[in-house]
């Protein structure tokens, strides 16, 4: 049974149509990548899977039960789904350890030592334990990022939504994170990421989906998708991606 899916999910807001009808499905254990260009409502798709934001058209299902109508509590099935933004948004005034503590905390209730514990194992994840004591002023960006993915993770969610991850770091920077979210992917944590990095996206995807303009336009194995794209615009952005132009 798929983890999270979504039937002809639209989204609108005013006049302006962001998602023009999304079929989508994610299982336990698989990673799938979305691209797409700037503005083709990637993140809006993200938010709305998320939980973040309702949609205006269409169903969204979380392990098989219609999120909006079948009278579950939103906020059970949020802490379900784990987050990680382009900016990591970390506590300025608090540690790595105690960025990642605060959700366990605060919204599962966790006690201070299994807290300590779970908080650990998940910083360890993402290769930041050495800097567990570390306020985020001193951590460089990708090892922000990287406490943002332990953030995620320690919360034990069934599915992890990353949007751009890497898309405010250098290029050095990006790899570690990359390197995370391979290790991640590869242990079987099930995410569904929004991202350029193509080399990333050929090594751990199960599916490749192009967006644009509000719609999947097409999926594939990233072999099929990456090197003969079906449509036109597929092609084209594909085409500028990969020549770096
Ligand atoms: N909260 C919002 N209110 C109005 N328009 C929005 C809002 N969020 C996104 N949009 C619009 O939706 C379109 C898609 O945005 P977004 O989902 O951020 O695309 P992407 O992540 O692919 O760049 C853009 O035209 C953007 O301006
Ligand atoms: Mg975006």
């Amino acid at each position: 049974m798929s983890v999270l899916k979504c039937r002809d999910l639209r989204k609108s807001y005013g006049d302006l149509q962001v998602l023009r009808g999304i079929d989508f499905e994610i299982e336990k254990g698989e990673t799938k990548v979305i691209i797409g260009p700037s503005g083709s409502g990637k993140s809006t798709f993200l938010r709305l899977m998320g939980l973040l934001e309702p949609p205006t058209g269409g169903k969204i299902f979380f392990e098989g039960r219609d999120v909006y109508t079948s009278g579950l509590d939103l906020n059970i099935i949020r802490a379900k789904i784990g987050f990680v933004f382009q900016e990591p948004s970390l506590f300025r005034h608090l540690t790595a350890l105690d960025n990642v503590k605060i959700g366990l905390k605060c919204v599962l209730k966790v006690n201070n030592d299994e807290a300590t514990e779970r908080a650990m194992e998940a910083l360890k994840a993402v290769r930041m334990e050495e800097w567990a004591n570390y306020y985020p002023a001193q951590l460089s960006g990708g090892q922000q990022q990287r406490v943002g993915i332990a953030r995620a993770l320690a919360m034990d969610p069934d599915v992890i939504l990353f949007d751009e991850p890497t898309a405010s770091l250098d290029i050095e920077l990006t790899w570690e994170v990359i390197d995370v979210m391979r290790d991640l992917a590869k242990r079987g944590i099930t995410m569904l990421v929004v991202t350029h990095e193509i080399a990333f996206a050929k090594e751990v995807a199960d599916e490749i989906s192009f967006m644009d303009g509000g719609k999947i336009l097409e999926s594939g194995p990233p072999d099929q998708l990456l090197r003969s794209p079906k449509t036109p615009r597929a092609r084209r952005f594909l085409t500028r991606l990969l020549g770096g132009i």
